[in-house]
């Protein structure tokens, strides 16, 4: 199963960026993470970072093409941008939202993602984990799906 890992803005930081809310492992941890568990889990996959909301779209519409499944953290567009949002809404696979910090535990206004009604599903408030705990459940649905 074909599988991207997408992430939003400033999360090429992690490590430095607000070490107390997003912890101590840097971005190219994460990504060396997501793709020891693929391996592990049988899953091919692609994580990318970016700042430009118009790159993320762009990905999000070869995953839809793809029919592949995505792992997203949408980081601050998940509060407002409806672009995002509308792109997630053409994705034929599964949509697993991923947010780091626990969102409801947050300033109010982080507690609403515009992503979540088109998500599959959503894990927040387990730190990186969440990422390794969402390509675990993709991997179950493809199991699921031989
Ligand atoms: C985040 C939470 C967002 O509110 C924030 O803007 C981020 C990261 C998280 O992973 O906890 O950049 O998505």
């Amino acid at each position: 199963m074909r599988v991207y890992v997408l992430n939003g803005p400033n999360l090429g930081r992690l490590g430095t960026r607000q070490v107390d809310v997003y912890g101590a492992t840097s971005y190219a941890d994460l990504v060396g993470l997501c793709e020891a568990t693929g391996r592990e889990l049988g899953l091919d996959v692609t994580v990318r970072q970016t700042d430009a909301e118009h790159e993320l779209v762009g990905w999000l519409h070869d995953a839809a093409d793809e029919r592949a499944a995505v792992v997203l953290n949408p980081a601050a567009w998940s509060h407002y941008s409806i672009a995002v949002r509308d792109a997630c809404a053409l994705l034929r696979g599964p949509l697993v939202e991923v947010h780091i910090s626990n969102i409801h535990a947050r300033e109010e206004f982080r507690a609403h993602s515009v992503v979540s009604a088109v998500a599959t599903g959503v894990i927040c408030g387990l730190g990186v984990d969440g990422y390794r705990l969402a390509l675990h459940h993709l991997a179950t649905r493809a199991d699921a799906a031989r």
